[in-house]
């Protein structure tokens, strides 16, 4: 609407004005006017008497100064004229029915004109009787004693018509109207201008502000005036300037956050007053998605209970809550902290830090002290029991005594096979383990590793066999190491094979890799062990764990000397059937 505009309302007031001024101004005029023909009227009027008075009185005959007068009167002057001797004379422009003296006589302000020598001015209307179409007129009547104060009641009474003054007022009325009117259109038009011309900058900064509101910060205000709409405009300008500034710094300060938020190890989650997830990081995200896989059906738990109420701790008291999350066997702690604006809390951020690796360390420690103590339990305790049977002299013949003698050094070789172990396992794990490679002719090697079991293959009863398929190559490895390896696997197969089995060593050179084989038909390995089986102190044979049996170090140093050589080894078996172990180790 264009009456809410500025426009509009500039246009209105400014038109509202000056119809009220013109108003005024035209009832002023015109009254002005209507008293200015008024008196110009009377005081022509004044003169025509005074000057017939004189001249009637100039000349001894009243006629010639009479005839005299009528050549000088207007045509719309009409005269009567009475003598001191009460003669009347008309003047000649006057038709039908004419003022009689005795009207004048009779009328109370005319009779003055006789009695006291006065002038008079009155407005009459003129009898209806008489001059056909005149009758009813006004006119203006001048009545002035024709010899002032000298006792003779002569006087002269000069008229005229007011119609004339009132047709002349029309007609300035009239005028004074057209002019108003056309003052009216031509401020119409400049109100319009002018109102325009004000609000046009303001429209265009108008604009220029839904623009910025839009985030098109570039948008600049022209300074089209110098006034205050321009300063507002140079205000603008600024404002959208400093705007721009702040925007860019907000937003960079927001992609840094982010930024720091995405790269974080940590999770990072932001809740709203009420529970609702605001924000996650990449490592939230995935806790999210492991807690939402662990739920799976339908009853979706939006998050973790104790995620939940360490959050409504924290909301409660106002204070940091520090706890645990577990699953999927998986750990974090969480730590929930409170999220203030303006001193009142809108929510809470949760940090969790994955704590699986240390967990786990922390239990692999813990598990391997315990194992330990438990490897070097059994043969002290047996050394401390034949030992003090010995002491106590408990055993009478020399046969047993040796018997015991033989155990006790059995279970030292036990325990000092143990510690070698150990400290060799220790030694690969330390950043200075370093291997000394060398060019091993393979076959020789091979042989006198195999060679070494053929003894007690041959004490089990168990076939040895071996295929080696290299003839005089060589191959770059350490050759004590390997030969660790190859001993481990061997003893592994032979010890885990019952008489009358098989064990077989294969030997190539497979894609410019050395490929080791060691299999057997013996009892094989639980499936479910399969992947254990190169961690310390794994025996996936827990029943045997006793007396003969190993510690359960020799495949973890298998596996450390082949992830020296930067190697690989695989394992295959069936329970009943047999094992196969696969060592690759590639060309330096
Ligand atoms: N060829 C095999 N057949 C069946 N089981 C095997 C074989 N090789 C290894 N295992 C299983 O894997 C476990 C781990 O073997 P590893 O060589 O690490 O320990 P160990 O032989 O018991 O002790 P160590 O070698 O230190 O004397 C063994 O206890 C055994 O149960
Ligand atoms: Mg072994």
């Amino acid at each position: 609407m264009i009456w809410k505009s500025v426009v509009g309302k500039l246009w209105a007031t400014i038109l509202l004005l000056v119809a009220c001024v013109l108003f005024i101004l035209t009832i002023l005029l015109m009254q002005f006017f209507r008293n200015y023909i008024l008196d110009e009227m009377t005081g022509q009027l004044m003169s025509t008497a005074s000057k017939i008075a004189v001249m009637l009185k100039h000349n001894e005959d009243t006629r010639t100064g009479l005839d005299v007068a009528w050549e000088l009167i207007s045509e719309e002057t009409k005269v009567v004229v009475v003598t001191d001797d009460n003669r009347v004379y008309y003047s000649p422009n006057q038709r039908g029915e004419k003022l009689s003296p005795s009207y004048f006589r009779n009328d109370p302000d005319f009779s003055e004109v006789f009695s006291e020598g006065e002038t008079v001015q009155k407005r009459i209307r003129l009898p209806e009787e008489g001059d056909a179409g005149r009758g009813g007129e006004e006119v203006l009547v001048i009545g002035k004693p024709l010899n002032e104060g000298n006792g003779k009641k002569g006087a002269v009474f000069v008229y005229q018509s007011l119609a004339v003054m009132k047709e002349t007022s029309r007609a300035t009325t009239r005028l004074i109207f057209l002019a108003a009117v056309i003052a009216f259109i031509m401020t119409t038009v400049f109100a319009f201008f002018l109102s325009t011309r004000i609000t046009s900058p303001l429209r265009k900064m108008r604009v220029a502000a839904f623009e910025v509101a839009r985030g098109k910060f570039d948008t600049k205000v022209p300074k089209l005036t110098n006034d205050e709409i321009g300063e507002l405009a140079t205000a603008f300008n600024q404002m959208r300037k400093k705007l721009k500034i702040n925007m860019h710094a907000l937003n960079q300060e927001k992609e840094q956050l982010a930024g720091i938020l995405k790269s974080m190890a940590d999770g990072v989650i932001t809740f709203s007053k009420d529970g609702t997830i605001l924000l996650t990081n990449p490592p939230a995200e995935s806790f999210l998605q492991l807690w939402y896989y662990e739920q799976g059906g339908d009853d979706l738990q939006q998050l973790p209970p104790a995620l939940v109420d360490l959050f409504a701790k924290a909301v409660e008291t106002e204070q940091e809550q520090v706890g645990e999350v577990s699953f999927q066997g998986r750990y974090w702690t969480v730590i929930v902290s409170p999220l203030y604006t303006e001193g009142n809390i809108r929510g809470a951020v949760a940090v969790l830090r994955d704590m699986t690796r240390e967990k786990k360390l922390d239990k692999l420690r813990n598990d391997f002290v315990a194992n330990v103590s438990h490897e070097l339990r059994t043969p002290i305790a047996m050394l401390q029991g034949y030992s003090e049977a010995l002491i106590d002299d408990v055993v009478t013949t020399e046969e047993e005594r040796k018997e015991f003698i033989k155990v006790i050094n059995e279970e030292s070789e036990r325990m000092g096979r143990l510690v070698n172990e150990l400290l060799d396992l220790a030694r690969m794990q330390s950043d200075q383990f370093q291997l000394k490679i060398e060019q091993v002719p393979i076959k020789p090697f091979c042989n006198r590793v195999i060679k070494k079991f053929a003894g007690l293959a041959r004490e089990k009863n168990i076939s040895l066999e071996s295929r080696i398929e290299s003839g005089d190559e060589s191959f770059p490895f350490d050759p004590d190491r390997m030969e660790q390896v190859l001993t481990n696997l061997i003893d592994n197969a032979l010890r885990h094979t019952p008489e009358g089995g098989r064990v077989e060593i294969r030997q190539g050179i497979r894609d410019d890799k050395l490929w080791l084989e060691v299999s057997d038909n013996g009892s094989g390995i639980p499936e479910e062990d399969l992947p254990f089986v190169f961690e310390r102190f794994y025996k996936a044979d827990k029943a045997r764990t006793r007396g003969r049996s190993g510690t359960g170090l020799g495949l973890a140093i298998v596996k450390n000397i082949v992830d020296a050589h930067r190697g690989t080894i695989e394992v295959k078996s069936k329970i009943g059937q047999g094992t196969t172990f696969t060592v690759m180790i590639p060309r330096k």
